[in-house]
């Protein structure tokens, strides 16, 4: 796997950028920086080129892939027409961390949308990302470049972590300035709907549209948590098991220390109000509990840090869910076998 720090990375001329770009024009799959995590690129118009994604990643075939855009015009060419919501939307929101499902014409790959009617589409807001796109000439279709399962990657080294050996090129932009997934709003009815919380708040959007709904599954994802741990993984897990922690932070010291008195050894992920609080090692700072996009930013890779020889149990604080605190939560509970709450 070739890594490259491209010189000039908002140029699509840069040397760096044009070898990438060679190498998607020849089916093959690249990873690169957007401003929310790394993505695993590939032509999003050639069949072959889509299923090197979802080899690369262990991926399900039945979960579809965001497509990226450099301009409106390669959204005009996979779409059966723009509703006028998404018009305002991309207007407000594009570049950014904002993925609209709009209706497919068929000319993206059929694996990219998994066989849906639908397709995702968004314009990232990262002058890497552009310039890649640009250079490339075509849409390029990317999950987050983590193997299935595990945390998507903030860095280009969690992007090696996870793909060295199995992709052809992972471009270095630096740390992602998110730090979480786009929102995924679908536009297809009349009042859009929420699938998937993150960089775009729902108050944001709420400032260009008069009614914006979330996804009931989003709702009842706490209820379908397994109550016991090390039941299965699923979604962003770390390498040892994540217990999440609802209450007051008195409540998180006397799980920690029952925790500690059972012989676990326990790794600590807490905001550094609480972690000021704790008598105890290992604790991962995730920034202020004020300060929520700070934490948005530091969480994928505090959930790697942990290893599994050195720690049986990762236990973290629950934040508030206001604004990126959402897309926080909903990854927070993904990740978490347990869910322990103090009411
Ligand atoms: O920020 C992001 O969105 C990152 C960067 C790389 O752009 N990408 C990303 O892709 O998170 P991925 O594949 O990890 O997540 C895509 C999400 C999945 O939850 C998928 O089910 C949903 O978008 N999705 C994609 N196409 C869809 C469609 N047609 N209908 C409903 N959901 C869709
Ligand atoms: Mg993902």
């Amino acid at each position: 796997t070739k890594m490259w720090i491209p010189e000039n990375p908002s140029d699509p001329k840069d040397a760096s950028i044009q070898e990438a770009a060679r190498l998607l024009n020849h089916q093959e799959v690249v990873a690169f920086p957007t401003e929310t995590v790394y993505g695993l690129g590939a032509d999003a118009t050639n069949e072959k080129a889509v299923s090197g994604i979802f080899e690369a990643k262990g991926r399900p075939s039945d979960n579809p892939l965001i497509v990226h855009v450099s301009n409106r015009e390669q959204v005009d060419l996979m779409v059966n027409h723009i509703p006028d919501v998404a018009y305002s939307l991309m207007e407000a929101f594009w570049p950014g961390p904002l993925t609209l499902i709009m209706e497919s014409n068929g000319a993206a790959a059929s694996n990219v949308t998994a066989g849906l009617s639908t397709i995702g589409i968004r314009m990232p807001n990262h002058p890497l990302a552009l310039a890649l796109l640009e250079a490339t000439g075509k849409p390029l279709a990317a999950p987050s470049a983590n193997r299935s399962g595990r945390p998507s990657p903030t860095k280009a080294d969690h992007v090696k972590q996870d793909l060295d050996g199995r992709v052809a090129g992972i471009l270095d932009g630096g740390t992602t300035g998110v730090g979480l997934e786009s929102t995924v709003l679908d536009c297809t009815s009349d009042v859009p709907v929420i699938l998937r919380p993150g960089g775009i708040t729902k108050e944001q959007l709420e400032e260009v549209l008069p009614h914006v709904a979330i996804d009931p599954a989003l709702a009842g994802s706490e209820s379908d948590k397994p109550k016991s741990p090390g039941m299965k993984y699923t979604h962003y897990a770390p390498e040892s098991p994540l217990w999440l922690v609802e209450g007051e932070d008195d409540f998180f010291i006397e799980q920690l220390e029952q925790l500690k008195r059972d012989g676990q050894r326990v790794g600590v992920i807490a905001s550094h109000e609480l972690a000021g609080k704790l008598d105890h090692a290992p604790v991962i700072r995730c920034g202020s509990r004020d300060q929520l996009s700070e934490v948005a930013v530091k969480l994928y890779d505090a959930l790697r840090e942990f290893k599994r020889s050195e720690v049986d149990i990762i236990l973290t604080e629950a934040f508030s869910e206001k604004g990126v605190g959402a897309a926080v939560m909903n990854r927070l509970r993904k990740a978490a076998v347990q869910v322990v709450s103090e009411d």
